[in-house]
């Protein structure tokens, strides 16, 4: 059967990420598609457990990272095997809200775990898979955007840390988000998210409908 196709959103935290999600899912609509969209962490009875954990007020700095990696994998490791991967034998469209290059940026550039290792838990958990497109949503302007009166930047549920530290981590972050980019052109479609939201769009739409067009001939 023709296998589906597999597009990730990927970027930091607040960058505009599930807006630009929900508008390339009514782009799809609009075309006549019914494209499936799932979120990491959960999107499975056992990752929404997960995801619980991870944003656990609690538990907030005492999870160590490479327990935290692990988490993301296993939720991860459940959402290929439930949802993804059945659904790309269907042939259907998955759009996934953060996939594995989030746990290679967050968790290898960010909290410092071996890159060597990240690489093969997220092949062994994904058994192998690789989107056929990412969105990469950038900001080039830390601090501006840290100072926004409406803290659209401010610390998300699952951070903890302190303004300063938590800036530093965001931008080792974004760096590794750029790092893998770079390394893997073909499959990324990298944007700046102060661009205007229906410009952003239209770029993703773009890119989108051209790669349906190649494949579908
Ligand atoms: P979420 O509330 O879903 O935020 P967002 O809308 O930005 O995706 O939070 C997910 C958080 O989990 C986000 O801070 C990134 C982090 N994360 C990792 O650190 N590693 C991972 O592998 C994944 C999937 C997410």
């Amino acid at each position: 059967m023709k296998r589906g196709f597999l597009i990730s959103f990927e970027g930091l935290d607040k960058v505009g990420k599930s807006t630009q999600v929900e508008l390339l899912m009514k782009h799809l609509n609009s075309k006549g598609h019914d494209p499936v969209l799932v979120r990491e962490p959960g999107s499975s009875a056992a990752g929404e457990r997960i995801r619980t954990i991870l944003a656990d007020p609690e538990l907030k700095g005492k999870i160590a990272p490479l327990c935290e990696f692990l988490l993301y994998s296993a939720s991860r490791a459940q959402l290929v095997a439930e949802t993804i991967s059945p659904m790309l034998e269907k042939g259907e469209i998955v759009i996934a809200d953060r996939f594995y290059d989030s746990s290679t940026a967050y968790q290898g550039y960010g909290r410092g775990i071996d890159l060597g290792i990240i690489s093969h838990v997220n092949a062994w958990v994904t058994g192998g898979l690789i989107p056929d497109l990412t969105i990469l949503l950038y900001v080039e302007k830390f601090a501006a955007a840290n100072r926004k009166a409406n803290n659209r930047f401010a610390p998300s549920l699952f951070d903890d840390r302190l303004e300063q530290e938590f800036l530093g981590f965001r931008k080792k972050v974004q760096q590794g988000f750029l790092e893998i980019a770079t390394r893997e052109k073909e499959r990324f479609l990298v944007i700046e998210a102060s661009e205007k939201k229906d410009q952003i769009a239209r770029k993703i739409a773009t890119r989108v409908d051209r790669m349906l067009r190649a494949r579908t001939k």
